[in-house]
């Protein structure tokens, strides 16, 4: 049997969590190391049923920590990278985009290097977890595949698409196995509130308003997050070196459509009169540099890997939704101190 040393980076945030709880569980043979610095979307409690398996070991590190990470490097002998540790949202690059920088292309090149100078034998692999951002936007039709130029618009996505070029350069400079997917938008349990689905769930909670920028017409392609934490396991375990893989969940959605869905479901979850968490609706000034339309087309990874998403998506938001109310403790906690900060900075002014 196969016993792998897997360093996952970004463990404690939304999509690392739940890619760490996989791999714990699936992969009992494996060591899993999961490296976060814990920032404000990075949260312990996203992993608290696995925190004593015998297989994990969770790090607190900062990626750019550049000793740390190779000392890391030396004691644990990780074989392979599962890189997901990242500044991910969209607003907060517009106000900081340096942090952006730092974090998703400086701390990817630091690990690389440190990939490159420690991690040993056949099993070796730095997987780069990416956006379907770096893309830019389409028009009314069309589909992102794994051919299309890069065009990204927003700092977050400049970040990402250079952090995708370094990896590429990575292995085809110093012949490391590399492999990256792009995936569309998630969504699912312990997303922080600051993406449309959790801060919209939140506001519909405390009946605040709903603020949907521009007209509301921008679409995006959403798919619940264990069915990404799936493929990525696929992707890690059978791709080709040098790969990429669109991830999608071939469900296109209007912004506005989507948010109309969630306070219908929301207003049945909670006994209130249909209608109501509608009227919370508010539309506000449009996000700089908005991209229109993101939708991918996953035929490679299906065709390839025989990958497809397991949820429909009414399924998965009412999933998501009894999540969230079932876990006000952690809504609650998250949502206390520097959030209130974050969100009077970004909605009230
Ligand atoms: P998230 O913000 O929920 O989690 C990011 C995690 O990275 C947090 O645990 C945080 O503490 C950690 N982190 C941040 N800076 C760090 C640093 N300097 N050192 C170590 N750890 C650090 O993000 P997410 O939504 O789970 O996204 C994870 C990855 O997937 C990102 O690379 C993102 O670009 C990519 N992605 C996200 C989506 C999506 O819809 N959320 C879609 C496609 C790709
Ligand atoms: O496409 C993948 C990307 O999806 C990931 O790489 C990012 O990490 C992730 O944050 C997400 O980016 P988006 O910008 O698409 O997600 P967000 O939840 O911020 O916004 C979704 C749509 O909803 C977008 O068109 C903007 C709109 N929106 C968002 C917020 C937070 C609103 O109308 N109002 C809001 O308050």
């Amino acid at each position: 049997m196969v016993n792998k040393k897997v360093l996952i980076t970004g463990g404690c945030g939304f999509i690392g969590s739940h890619v760490v709880r996989l791999f714990v569980n699936k992969y009992p043979q494996y060591n899993i190391f999961n490296l976060d610095a814990l920032t404000y979307s990075g949260n312990l409690e996203n992993l608290v049923d696995i925190e004593n398996a015998s297989n994990y070991t969770f790090l607190k590190n900062d990626i750019n920590d550049a000793d740390s990470i190779n000392h890391l490097f030396k004691s644990y002998k990780f074989d392979s990278v599962i890189h997901l540790a990242a500044e991910s949202h969209v607003d907060r690059s517009i106000s900081d985009p340096l942090q952006f920088a730092k974090t998703n292309i400086l701390g990817t090149i630091n690990l690389l290097d440190s990939f490159k100078k420690h991690a040993q034998g056949e099993n070796r692999l730095f997987y780069h977890i990416s956006t379907d951002e770096v893309y830019g936007t389409l028009g009314e039709t069309g589909l992102f595949n794994e051919t299309t130029s890069y065009d990204p618009h927003s700092p977050y996505s400049a970040s990402k698409a250079s952090s995708d070029h370094f990896v590429r350069a990575y292995g085809d400079t110093y012949g490391l196995p590399i492999v990256i997917s792009n995936c569309s938008n998630n969504y699912g349990p312990n997303q922080f509130p600051e993406k449309l689905i959790p801060l919209f769930i939140n506001n519909i909670i405390n009946r605040k308003s709903l603020p949907v920028y521009g007209d509301g017409n921008y679409t995006r392609d959403w798919l619940y997050v264990v069915d990404h934490a799936k493929a990525i396991d696929l992707i890690f375990h059978k791709a080709d070196r040098g790969q990429t893989y669109n991830i999608g969940g071939f469900n296109e959605w209007k912004n506005i459509d989507l948010v109309n869905l969630l306070c219908d479901l929301m207003d049945e979850r909670l006994g209130r009169e249909k209608g109501e968490s509608r009227a919370l609706i508010t539309y506000v000034k449009d996000r700089p540099g908005h991209d229109l339309r993101y939708a991918i087309d996953a035929s490679k990874i299906n065709k390839d890997l025989n990958w497809t998403p397991s949820l429909q998506f009414e399924e998965g938001l009412g999933k998501t939704i009894d999540w969230y109310l079932n876990n006000a403790d952690w809504l609650d906690n998250i949502t206390s101190g520097e959030y209130q900060t974050y969100y009077s900075k970004q909605y009230e002014n």
